[in-house]
């Protein structure tokens, strides 16, 4: 059943995920609740960063705090939670100490007799749905709410690697040496995926991202034979749930790191992000209905006012030449997610940038 929540005052960002041209591009950024916020890290310093994300009040209030402080300015919310809270779910320990850290990896695959046989998303992720209707019922409309989870192969990649790793060479290892208890084992992370994101619609999510931050780690083959079928399989499946139980159709985003965007484009998702690595006009071909989002280098906020107004007014010309010299389509983001040590200001004139440069008729 699904909940009611308050009127949407803002549909720039559903909008512009259907293909949809809008007046202007509507802008968030990947982890706009996070450590370069001082309010954030006055919460923070109380609480385990896991705590955090299992007490719905506590998520709630660092998902509201930048859009509090950037109100009018940024067009979305993202749920404060993280994708290793699906490996939790699954039965591994996983402690934030200050990166992900995994005591007990998967080392070959009969390790993978030690994760729980079947997850109930209810039971396991629950709190995550608590936190969402939270928020979206506190945000009382103003921007939408986005959920999210990680892609199968970057889970894998950490249960695997136990935590974040610059070759991944253990989890690509197994890809070479155990292929099909690989796949066997994207496609189990996989129907988590699909369950924890339908339980995310019915809390009250409006949008869903995936992020496959370690696509960039294959080779085209490679992710067309691992990581894109489950890809697939999470939008298929994903659409046919929502479907039969009568849910809100949201719009879905793919942010496949470093992975060529037209196959990733494969994957049938209505949202295409593109890191900095990719000049827009460059995936122009796409079909208009697909949406893009991105691309700012994240650095570029550390460069002072003029950088950022010089590249943000860039990168604006760029996506709008890429759809026909119309804003459409187009989600503004930074190319990854916002780093610690950002000037909260420099983020705020980043936003009125993009506010400015995105419209058609606006000139540098
Ligand atoms: O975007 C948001 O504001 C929503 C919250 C969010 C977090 N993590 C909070 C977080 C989201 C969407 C994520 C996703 C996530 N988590 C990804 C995919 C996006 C990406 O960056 O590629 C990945 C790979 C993770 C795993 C993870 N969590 C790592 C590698 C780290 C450490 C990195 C770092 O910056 O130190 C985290 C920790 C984390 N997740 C923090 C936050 C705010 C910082 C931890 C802290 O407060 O101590």
């Amino acid at each position: 059943m699904e909940q009611t929540f308050p009127p949407l005052k803002n549909d720039l960002l559903l909008r512009a995920a259907r293909g949809e041209q809008t007046e202007r591009a509507p802008v968030w950024v990947m982890r706009q609740a996070g450590r370069y916020l001082p309010e954030f890290r006055e919460t923070r310093k109380d609480h385990e960063f896991f705590e955090m994300c299992r007490t719905p009040e506590l998520a709630t209030e660092v998902t509201l705090q930048p859009i509090r402080r950037y109100k009018g300015l940024v067009d979305a919310a993202i749920i404060f939670s993280d994708i290793l809270v699906i490996p939790q779910a699954m039965g591994m320990e996983v402690l934030m100490n200050p990166g992900p850290f995994f005591p007990d990896p998967l080392d070959t695959p009969s390790d993978v007799s030690k994760l729980s046989p079947t997850v109930d998303v209810d039971k396991e992720l629950g709190y995550v749905f608590k936190a969402i209707t939270r928020t979206r019922t506190m945000l009382e409309g103003d921007v939408p709410l986005i959920g999210f989870c990680g892609a199968p192969w970057t889970l894998m990649g950490y249960m695997i690697e136990g935590g974040s790793s610059k070759t991944l060479q253990k989890a690509k290892t197994w890809l070479f040496k155990y292929p099909e208890e690989s796949n066997a084992l994207l496609f189990r992370i996989a129907d988590i995926c699909v369950d924890y994101l339908v339980g995310q619609v019915k809390a009250g999510a409006q949008l869903l991202q995936v992020f496959d931050s370690n696509a960039g780690d294959l080779s085209p083959y490679d992710f067309i034979t691992f990581s894109l079928p489950t890809l697939k399989h999470i939008a298929s499946k994903l659409r046919e749930r929502l479907t039969s139980q009568s849910l809100p159709s949201v719009p879905l985003t793919l942010f496949a790191k470093g992975a060529s965007p037209t196959l990733a484009a494969r994957a049938g998702f209505d949202t295409i992000g593109l890191d900095w690595t990719v000049d827009p006009r460059d995936v122009a071909s796409l079909p208009v209905e697909v949406a893009l989002q991105g691309n700012l280098d994240p650095s570029v906020l550390f460069g002072g006012r003029e950088a950022i107004e010089r590249e943000v007014c860039r990168m604006s010309q760029a996506f709008l030449a890429a759809r026909g010299g119309v804003c459409r389509g187009w989600i503004a983001n930074l190319g990854h997610g916002i780093t610690p040590g950002v000037e909260p200001d420099d983020l705020k004139f980043f936003f009125e940038c993009v506010h400015k440069y995105s419209s058609p008729g606006s000139k540098a």
